[in-house]
């Protein structure tokens, strides 16, 4: 069988398995030649592991510096006669695969990151590989959906506006298109079941259950990924639901702050960059800002994608010897250079450009279009991909 990209709206349904390791290859290359991370965590647990920010900072934290182990937990498909499989599952087995053979550990846990199943193996893989505690604990889940407890159905979060419906274009991968959406406001109730799926409470349960098997070491961290944005991106992002949800997570970084400093450690919000990633394209009327970014950032040499937002929060921020650097409302920043002025200056003035006709060339759509192509094995150079799959032999990879 030979594998072709397909894709369904702005959702991938194949990925290429070769695609996917030289992928990983690529991050690990990068981290490598950076800056190195110095005074590192040796034993990591992420939740969220195989693909966007979680995957970028454990391919960090292994390979960049800290030579640390690593624990993650994703919930990905393999392959079966429904199709190939999902890129993180993939990504899953080639991560490990390339940590082992420099002598790091890599635990890999594919299950519902909200269930008690997962939580009992997590603690138990804590007990068997880490001698029982953690020293950094990366929170970088992106689900549309969480289980209520006993069984009670789901939550299932809604990207919508507060308040007023606000206007603007959705760009379909699927057929390269610009439609024009307007985006309503979010009941109550939807504004709630985001903040249940998207807010701080599921991070603060985690950490929580770490605390109460003894699994925190001393100085131990945790971290979990945010987005503010400019004020063009604020009322479909930070006003609308997702924000919402962002800033409960703001708050549970506090009251999280407060329990690690029982152990000498911290819990840090951390503001990333606006990227590609599988999670990302689902954002209504979002698209040509992003176009316009990359535009700008590339022509600037300022662009960095999950990789580099990753090694330099970890090289420059986290583990910064003169402490955590954080801004006025305590949270960590690594979007500085989307948020420059004269960055922000240009993509207003790209943005007020762009239209259904010239956003291709206006804005990077080729640069976007590749990076969510290369999320799934696809469009990287080097890789053949006339090349036949044994489909018995994808299905013997185990993560
Ligand atoms: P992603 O979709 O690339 O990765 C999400 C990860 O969560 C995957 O490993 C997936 O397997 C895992 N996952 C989802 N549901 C799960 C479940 N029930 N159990 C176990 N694992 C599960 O997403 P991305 O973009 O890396 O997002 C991570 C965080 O970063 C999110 O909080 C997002 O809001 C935040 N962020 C993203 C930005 C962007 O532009 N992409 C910008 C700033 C913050």
């Amino acid at each position: 069988m030979i594998i072709k990209p397909e894709i369904q709206g702005v959702v991938a349904r194949s990925a290429h398995p070769i695609g996917c390791e030289a992928s990983v290859q690529k991050q690990i290359d990068y981290v490598k030649s950076a800056k190195p991370i110095k005074n590192g965590p040796k034993r990591v647990l992420i939740l969220g592991s195989s693909s966007g920010f979680g995957l970028a900072a454990r391919i960090a934290l292994t390979f960049g510096g800290s030579q640390a182990d690593t624990i993650g937990v994703s919930f990905e498909r393999g392959p079966s006669e429904k199709g190939v499989g999902s890129a993180g599952w993939y990504n899953n087995i080639f991560f490990k695969q390339k940590a082992e053979r420099e002598g790091s550990k890599a635990i890999n846990i594919v299950g519902d990151a909200f269930s008690d199943k997962v939580r009992e193996q997590v603690i138990e893989a804590i007990e068997t590989h880490f001698d029982g505690e953690v020293d950094l604990i990366i929170y970088s889940l992106a689900t549309g959906v969480r289980p209520k407890p006993y069984g009670d159905g789901m939550w299932r979060s809604s990207i919508k506006t507060i308040g007023e419906s606000a206007t603007g274009a959705t760009i379909v991968l699927e057929n390269d298109s610009w439609q024009q959406t307007t985006v309503e406001p979010a009941s109550k109730e939807e504004i709630e079941s985001t903040i249940k799926v998207m807010g701080g409470e599921d991070w603060e349960s985690w950490i929580d259950t770490l605390i109460n098997s003894d699994s925190i070491a001393p100085s131990c961290k945790t971290i979990a990924f945010s987005y503010i944005g400019p004020e063009c991106t604020h009322p479909i992002y930070h006003e609308g639901t997702l924000g919402r949800a962002k800033v409960d997570l703001h708050q549970t970084s506090h009251a999280l702050n407060l329990k690690l400093a029982n152990y000498g450690g911290g819990a840090y919000a951390t503001v990333c960059k606006a990227l590609v990633t599988k999670a990302s394209v689902f954002i209504p009327a979002f698209t040509p800002y992003i176009l316009a970014l990359y535009k700008v950032m590339k022509a600037q040499g300022t662009h960095e994608t999950c990789i580099e937002q990753m090694q330099r929060l970890f090289s420059d921020k986290l583990y910064n010897p003169q402490g955590v650097p954080v801004d006025g409302e305590r949270l960590l920043r690594i979007d500085e250079y989307e948020l420059a002025s004269d960055v922000q200056e240009q993509v207003s003035t790209l943005m007020g450009q762009m239209n259904e006709e010239n956003f291709k060339s206006v804005g990077d759509y080729a640069g976007y279009k590749q990076e969510f192509l290369q999320l799934n094995g696809f469009d990287i150079e080097g890789v053949d991909y006339n090349q036949e799959f044994d489909f018995e032999e994808l299905v013997s990879l185990k993560p």
